[in-house]
């Protein structure tokens, strides 16, 4: 998740040696991010992204289909997208929003980014039952009661954010070819072109957006501030082998003049452990129809009663 690239533009313009953040370097991994970002410490007991999905869901009848209004038309003005060294980034213009599907209020689309690894390995953030899928595509809405980033991010619920894994097929995805086309002018850090706005609704599955996940986490990169509700889509989109690629070989953390060239690779950061927090399944969600759905959990706790007598609901 990246929201701050307006921000963190402005800051390495007036102070260009402050530390930024990256993925590979000790100095500067997602490890040492809290050395710089104090909220990206995970505390005990905190709630950060992403996390591995198991089996450990409570399905939720209210979590029905998301409201996502404007997605099905062609906005109208520009669109943006960049390199900004960290992942490349659809930055979409205002008359966009989700809602319903339990988010507590209504959210404006601000960007869409991705997350990847590299030519041999998988580059998701979340993992579904550990499998870590090829990549993972973000959608990140703001609230709209709040007037800035820092104070959505002050809001445990500030953010909505929609995450769709991305598995790969032979054939290329003809909607994704808006993104693929563009790849090659955004392939170094800070560069940045103009797109013609298309529905964004057609980069999403086309069936089955009731199945998802629910749960509270936190932005997955600096300032990793715990003000996210997810929500991951269970059915992934479908992209070729060679749309693929474009991202894991040919976008590059450095800039064009720059010494020496760095692919950006797998930059996703390190899972998180779940700790008291709930993740939800919605009313139509398949793959992890877990064995922890209220009525299993209950019959579970009244076998141990029955068991060993004791009563510790
Ligand atoms: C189900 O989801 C709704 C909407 O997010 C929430 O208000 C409610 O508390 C949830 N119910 C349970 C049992 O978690
Ligand atoms: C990586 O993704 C491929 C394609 O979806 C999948 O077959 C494989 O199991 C994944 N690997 C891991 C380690 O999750
Ligand atoms: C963001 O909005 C809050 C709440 O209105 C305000 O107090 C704060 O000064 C704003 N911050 C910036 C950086 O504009
Ligand atoms: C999508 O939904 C249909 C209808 O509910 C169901 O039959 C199908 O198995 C679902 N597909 C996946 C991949 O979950
Ligand atoms: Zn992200």
């Amino acid at each position: 998740m990246m929201v701050r690239s307006a921000a963190l533009l402005v800051v390495l313009v007036l102070c260009a040696d402050s530390q930024d953040y990256c993925y590979h370097e000790p100095d500067c991994d997602p490890y040492a991010w809290g050395d710089f970002f104090p909220s990206c410490h995970p505390l005990l007991g905190g709630h950060h992204s992403p996390i591995n999905l198991d089996h450990h869901m409570v399905r939720n009848l209210s979590l029905g289909l998301l409201h996502l209004e404007g997605f099905d038309e062609t906005q109208t003005g520009q669109w943006t997208l960049e390199n900004d060294g960290h992942s490349v980034l659809l930055q979409v213009g205002s008359g966009m929003s989700v809602s319903g599907g339990g988010l507590p209020g209504v959210y404006h689309t601000v960007q869409v980014h991705f997350h990847w690894g590299d030519p041999s390995t998988n580059g998701s953030e979340h993992t579904v039952d550990g499998r870590r899928y090829p990549m993972e595509m973000h959608i990140v809405n703001m609230k709209s009661i709040h007037p800035n980033v820092s104070a959505a991010e002050e809001d445990p619920t500030g953010f909505a954010v929609l995450g769709f894994f991305i598995d790969v097929v032979y054939a290329d995805n003809v909607h994704f070819s808006h993104i693929s086309q563009k790849l090659s002018s955004v392939a170094y850090r800070g560069q940045m072109t103009g797109i013609k706005p298309f529905p964004l609704l057609s980069l999403l599955p086309k069936l089955n957006m009731s199945q998802y996940y629910r749960y509270s986490g936190s932005l997955t990169t600096p300032p990793c501030s715990q003000a996210v509700v997810w929500t991951l889509y269970e059915v992934p989109i479908y992209i070729s082998w060679s749309q693929l690629a474009q991202f894991t070989s040919q976008i590059f953390s450095t800039e064009e003049d720059a010494a020496q060239v760095t692919p950006l690779q797998n930059n996703f950061r390190h899972l998180h452990t779940r700790f008291s927090r709930t993740v939800s399944a919605s009313r139509d969600a398949r793959l992890l129809r877990g064995t922890a759905d209220p009525l299993t959990l209950l019959s579970m706790r009244l076998l141990h009663i029955v068991v060993l007598g004791q009563f510790y609901l």
